[in-house]
């Protein structure tokens, strides 16, 4: 072999790495209005979403994009709020407009020191991810003109018109969500915070339904108002000192809303697919109509097709993915 051959072969296998570190993924369709969309600025649907370049999650935010604007009877009326680290907004902001040319959306800095000395460590590495309690800070990074959002986790796809869900009737609530009454409370929370009598009270004059905060409609005025921020990081100190909860984000919503939650059909969060935290577990879906699937859990549907090992559900997910897999350069 001769010295330029080894340095061509250098080269490529650098620029192979290069490529690696920044994802890459494939131009979506322009998806277009149909005749009978309103062209009135009040009639858009506001979508919130976190991007973490860092992480595969971001692979799993864009799916979710595609899958919102592949069912909805009006694309263009949707307009995306995404947030994430400053220091990703130039990557993140070619990344999205080279993957959807023709999409409304705005970046937002998170600045993770807001939350970081509030999080505890908690069952699942992923959950104590300082982009997971974003979702808490919306009502304060979005502009205030904005009345309403859809909040949506990136392990999820749309197979149903977004503007369902949008049109939810939140009556004198701040939050709609699916609700799952049955429930055992008893579980989400640590045996101290059941026998500390100020704590174990929390529910006593309520009555507490789960709900999932992977998909949520949210009042922004009312939040605002009611300074509903200031009441999650409330639980997240009390947290801190006593380790009241072992999950990570959804406790503290739970504490502040459960039971004060519009009712969302089930349809919108079918959720568990990734299969709690097992490895290697899959889930079916829940009884009744899909209008949303949710891979909450440890499995997520990019790792689990990547390594030949996917759930059946999973194929459903495979058409919204965008990701661009790296060709391998071998010297021959
Ligand atoms: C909830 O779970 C706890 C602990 O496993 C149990 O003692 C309690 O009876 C359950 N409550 C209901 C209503 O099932």
């Amino acid at each position: 072999m001769t010295m330029p051959r080894i340095l061509i072969a250098t080269l490529l296998v650098l620029l192979a790495h290069s490529a690696a570190s920044h994802p890459q993924f494939n131009e979506a369709p322009a998806f277009r209005n149909g005749k009978s969309c309103s062209p009135s600025p009040t009639e858009v649907v506001h979508i919130a979403m976190t991007l973490d370049y860092s992480t595969p999650y971001l692979r799993g935010s864009i799916a979710a994009v595609l899958s919102v604007l592949q069912h909805s009877s009006c694309p263009e009326n949707t307009v995306f709020h995404f947030l994430s680290v400053p220091l990703h907004h130039p990557l993140l902001r070619s990344t999205v407009a080279a993957t959807f040319p023709f999409l409304r959306f705005h970046l937002y800095p998170f600045h993770p020191s807001a939350v970081l000395p509030l999080i505890s460590s908690s069952v699942r590495h992923a959950l104590d991810q300082p982009l997971n309690y974003a979702r808490i800070y919306l009502p304060s990074l979005l502009p205030r003109s904005l009345a309403r959002v859809i909040y949506l986790d990136s392990d999820l796809i749309l197979v149903d018109d977004i503007a369902h869900l949008w049109n939810t009737n939140l009556h004198s609530h701040v939050l709609g969500a699916p609700q799952y009454c049955h429930a055992n409370f008893t579980h989400y929370f640590t045996p101290t915070f059941w026998s500390t009598p100020s704590l174990g009270a929390t529910f006593r004059r309520r009555t507490p339904c789960y709900f999932n905060t992977g998909v949520m409609v949210i009042d922004l005025l009312k939040w605002r108002r009611h300074a509903f921020t200031q009441k999650l990081e409330h639980w997240m100190r009390i947290q801190k000192r006593y380790r009241i909860y072992d999950l990570g984000s959804l406790p503290p919503f739970l504490l502040v809303f459960a039971g004060d939650v519009a009712p969302v059909d089930h349809r919108w969060n079918q959720h568990g697919l990734g299969g709690d935290n097992l490895r290697g577990l899959c889930r079916d879906l829940h009884p009744g109509p899909v209008s949303l699937l949710h891979w909450s859990g440890k499995g997520k549907p990019w790792l689990r097709l990547d390594a030949k090992r996917a759930c059946t559900l999973d194929y459903l997910w495979a058409p919204y993915d965008l990701f661009k897999h790296q060709m391998l350069i071998s010297d021959s």
